[in-house]
């Protein structure tokens, strides 16, 4: 392989990494059905802390409060349209009656969230 093929191809691909990883995605654990009904949302807004990662747990039901229902469905949805974050679910979530979700947002980016909660 010439060594002007090679280059091409290696700048090639760290901008397709670099396009891969800065896509805000939305992310859903489980299925809702039209009973189902909205327990909770919350918006995650944070500003950029230069070369961080922002962290943010979202707990639902929160400490000292009860929740009756079984949750059905997750959603956290990224409103960025690039550099986006990660969500994951940690704890509960579908079949529980609590969830934790763990939001990390792309390094030197903020993040802007929504976390809704379905279930009946
Ligand atoms: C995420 O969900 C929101 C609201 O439903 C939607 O406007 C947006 O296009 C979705 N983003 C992606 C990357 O699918
Ligand atoms: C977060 O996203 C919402 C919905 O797209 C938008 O109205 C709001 O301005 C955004 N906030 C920030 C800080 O970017
Ligand atoms: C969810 O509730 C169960 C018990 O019902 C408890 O063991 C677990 O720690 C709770 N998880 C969260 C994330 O609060």
């Amino acid at each position: 392989m010439k060594a002007r093929t090679a280059i091409a191809l290696f700048s090639f691909a760290i901008v397709a990494a670099l396009i891969a990883t800065s896509m805000a995605t939305n992310s859903t654990w489980g299925q809702r059905s039209r009973y189902d009904r909205l327990l909770y949302r919350t918006d995650v807004v944070r500003k950029s802390d230069l070369w961080r990662v922002i962290s943010v747990d979202v707990e639902f039901p929160g400490k000292n409060s009860y929740n009756p229902y079984f949750i059905t469905q997750v959603v956290a949805i990224d409103h960025k349209r690039k550099d986006g974050g990660y969500a994951q679910l940690r704890k509960g979530g579908p079949g529980y009656r609590n969830v934790t979700l763990h939001i990390k947002s792309a390094r030197n980016h903020g993040l802007n969230y929504t976390v809704e909660v379905f279930g009946n």
